[in-house]
């Protein structure tokens, strides 16, 4: 039972809703479909009697295992399934086409109630709420991460119809997000160094405000100034929205109207930030002004008539570049978190960044951060379960033994820096780095 036979059972059950829409019954295109879910809900299911797959605070669960990935790539079917009255679907033995086709006509809303005796089963609820909350302490960041995802939707929404953005939430998500960086820092940090979905901006906006307030709260910022930090890191892109998406997706070299269009948005993101929250964001609109701006005031928009960047915009500026270079987009692989670092650490000594925030940066994610997927002198691979700090050594798995093999289960142990040799790529040995720290967690907490 895994979280990508589940991501496939939901995608497929997408496509066969959207094809009770589109084709009459019998068509060969919704038999295609209904093969393809058949199929994909036998492997979710299979080698079990029953599993049920909860919905609960647009979260998913496969029996009481926390899908995150699939919570946060298939939100729009948790809409669809939360919109019939649905909390769980149990698939009791093995599903039949015929089932399978009552479910897609149910959810596409052409179809009565499901029979009780199939092996499709709605809302029998075999786990009630506490049995899913009793998961490991990621799940209540993951649930702000959703709320933020949820805010942020409606950020870009509001912007799509008015000249300012509706950032009345702002600083209340914020505020989420500061609680569970407060009281697990370790988990929250993990959760934004941690990503295999594709670059989008809004996750790009928290993973930036959860790296930031982790910074903030290192140098010592009191609650209140971390959630002005919080708000600006987290809307410090807003601006994007309002760049033709061809121009923030094209892949190749950006000529100069195209250029032009991605420098204005900084600009853009602080006028929507000022227009839509009234007084009292101004320090927010500042961080979408000056992120670009640059520690030695070299880079855009120009900021002529100020000696230095507000503090903010500085930290800011930092984990924005990180998140991005460790992030994969449709054009480029996403680069070893430890590479990233390394970076960043090229761009403080360059001046473009502020090199005192830069060293409590690195010292807060450790030479090798948590997900960092490392060859060692023994030919094995393993996977940083948490990093160094302050001359602790970080734990780390064995993701990979030395025949290649892939190890299940693995006991986190010490690994001395001197034992790497090597930086590895997820997509080089096909692993998924945030499912496999994930599973060490829950393993041995
Ligand atoms: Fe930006």
């Amino acid at each position: 039972m895994s979280e990508a036979t589940t991501s496939d059972f939901l995608g497929s059950l997408r496509r066969a809703v959207s094809n009770v829409h589109l084709y009459p019954k019998g068509h060969p295109q919704s038999d295609v479909a209904l093969d393809m879910l058949t199929e994909t809900t036998g492997a979710m299911a299979a080698g079990y009697d029953q599993v049920v797959l909860s919905m609960m605070d647009n979260a998913f669960y496969l029996d009481r295992q926390l899908l995150p990935q699939a919570s946060l790539e298939y939100r729009d079917i948790y809409r669809l399934l939360h919109g019939r009255g649905l909390d769980s679907i149990s698939i009791v033995g093995r599903p039949t086409i015929g089932d399978l086709a009552e479910l897609a006509d149910f959810l596409a809303d052409e179809g009565s109630d499901i029979p009780a005796d199939g092996t499709i089963r709605l809302n029998e609820r075999p786990y009630n709420r506490s049995e899913l909350l009793k998961q490991a302490s990621m799940s209540e960041i993951r649930r702000s991460y959703t709320a933020s995802l949820d805010f942020l939707t409606g950020v870009a929404e509001s912007m799509a119809e008015e000249d300012g953005a509706d950032i009345t939430d702002a600083v209340w998500t914020v505020e989420q997000l500061l609680e569970q960086v407060l009281l697990q820092p370790g988990s929250s940090l993990l959760l934004s160094t941690l990503k295999t979905h594709d670059e989008y901006t809004f996750y790009h906006s928290i993973n930036t405000c959860l790296l930031a307030l982790t910074v903030g709260q290192a140098i010592g910022l009191t609650n209140e100034q971390l959630i002005e930090l919080g708000v600006g890191s987290l809307l410090h892109d807003l601006g994007k929205i309002r760049v033709p998406i061809e121009v923030i997706q094209y892949p190749g070299r950006l000529d100069d109207a195209m250029w032009a269009e991605i420098k204005r948005h900084p600009h853009e993101g602080a006028q929507a930030i000022l227009a839509g929250s009234g007084r009292g964001q101004e320090v927010a609109a500042l961080v979408a002004l000056e992120h670009h701006a640059r520690y030695d005031l070299t880079g855009y928009p120009a900021v002529a008539r100020r000696e230095r960047l507000h503090l903010y915009s500085r930290i800011t500026a930092i984990c924005d570049v990180y998140d991005a270079l460790t992030t994969r987009r449709a054009y480029k692989r996403a680069m070893p978190p430890a590479s990233a670092l390394k970076i960043v650490i090229q761009g403080a000594a360059e001046g473009q960044l502020d090199p005192d925030l830069v060293q409590v940066f690195v010292s807060i994610l450790g030479i090798f951060p948590a997900g960092s997927l490392l060859r060692l002198d023994t030919g094995e691979v393993a996977v940083v379960v948490a990093a160094g700090h302050d001359g602790d050594a970080m734990q780390a798995a064995i993701a990979v033994g030395t025949d290649g093999e892939r190890i299940v289960h693995p006991e986190p142990f010490e690994l001395s820096v001197g034992r790497v040799t090597d930086l590895v790529l997820p997509d080089e040995v096909g692993l998924d780095p945030a499912s496999l720290v994930e599973s060490a967690h829950l393993d041995h907490n």
